[in-house]
């Protein structure tokens, strides 16, 4: 080659920016740099060439040629960042998927994901005492005798225990069998036990969750059900708190003006105790088969907190009083969405579980 007669390196370079002009990919980018830069690149071929020149014209092109090398370099490399963003963006653009499309599994009733009847419920009445300024507590399914029981004005020869039979655990731990320790909750009114060990008046608070007692099965009765409990406890709290705050609930949840009435109702950690009715909402009281002809429906059981119970969460009954309730939930799903057998709650069956979809 002779040096007199090929491009000089600028004429080189400007053919390279004209070049990079035209780059539509990262392909192609390689591509001009390798014929640029790489080892038998037209840079490398020239400098290969230089050998033979004068010392002067060495000096000169090869300097020449090592900044345009840097500059093209540099070039490249950006235009290969250009190129990449572009190529995000096209396949943004692209490759969308409609995340709205239907998954024709669902019409054939496969995969539909959703959530439990007793899911949505609780997740409503959960809403619905958070806007009123309760808490939502948790408790756990394995409790021990004093949560279940004695704590709640219980103890171990009180014949109310007889009341709710349920699944005693062999104290293994010991070696010897030291039985009747501790069992699967037979009520969620352990939580009001848990709930004074952790804060102090004026609180109030739900607990919701799953109950377990051994009952034999049948439409209206199953071994795990689950329940809401309920309570308040602050200065001046009377029985009139507790109508206003159940009235206020179940018109919320049933939609619609609603009418209740008191009974009393025993049991041994509240005093007074009652059972709150609702006028049946399928009949209007005028009697049907779903209140047995009563026009009222039995719905929730509760009461003033008994002061021993007060006592035993470090609470001076004096100063303070409280109400509890604990409300069924169960009952509740099954009358909001007409479900008439409660064994089918826990049934995993498929054909029931996937007609409910929202929350
Ligand atoms: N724990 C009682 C039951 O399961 C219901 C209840 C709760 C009653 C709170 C009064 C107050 O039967």
């Amino acid at each position: 080659m002779k040096h007199d007669q090929s491009p000089s390196p600028n004429e080189l370079y400007q053919e390279f920016l004209k070049h990079l002009e035209d780059l539509k990919n990262k392909a192609e980018a390689l591509d001009l740099k390798a014929k640029y830069l790489g080892k038998n690149g037209i840079f490398s071929i020239i400098l290969k060439d230089l050998k033979d020149a004068a010392i002067e014209v060495k000096k000169e092109i090869g300097q020449q040629c090592n900044e345009y090398k840097n500059q093209i370099e540099d070039l490249i490399r950006s235009k290969l960042d250009e190129l990449e963003l572009q190529e995000i963006n096209r396949s943004l653009a692209e490759d969308w998927v409609d995340i709205t499309l239907k998954n024709s599994n669902l019409d054939r009733g496969l995969t539909a994901a959703g959530y439990h009847p007793m899911t949505i419920v609780q997740r409503e009445i959960e809403d619905i005492f958070t806007s009123m300024g309760f808490l939502i507590l948790d408790g756990p399914y394995i409790e021990d005798d004093y949560h279940n029981f004695t704590a709640l004005n219980t103890p171990a020869d009180h014949p109310a225990r007889d009341m709710t039979d349920t699944f005693w655990f062999k104290n293994t731990t010991e070696g010897k069998q030291r039985l009747h320790k501790y069992l699967l909750r037979t009520h969620t009114s352990t939580i009001q036990i848990r709930g004074m060990e952790t804060y102090s008046p004026p609180f109030k608070f739900v607990g919701p969750g799953k109950v377990f007692r051994c009952e034999r099965t049948d439409a209206s009765h199953e071994v795990v059900f689950h329940q809401i409990e309920g309570m308040i406890v602050d200065k001046g709290i009377s029985v009139s708190n507790l109508i206003y705050f159940m009235k206020t609930l179940l018109q919320e949840i049933f939609r619609r003006e609603i009418e209740v009435r008191l009974r009393p109702g025993f049991f041994p950690f509240v005093e007074p105790g009652f059972e709150l009715d609702v006028k049946c909402l399928i009949c209007q009281g005028n009697g049907c088969s779903v209140c047995k002809q009563s026009g009222w429906l039995e719905l929730l059981p509760c009461g003033m907190v008994h002061p021993n119970v007060l006592r035993e969460g470090g609470i001076d009954p004096k100063i303070y009083q409280g109400l509890a309730f604990g409300l069924g939930l169960d009952r509740l799903t099954m009358m909001r969405y007409v479900i008439d057998d409660v064994r089918l709650i826990n049934s995993g069956d498929l054909r029931f579980i996937s007609q409910f979809k929202s929350y």
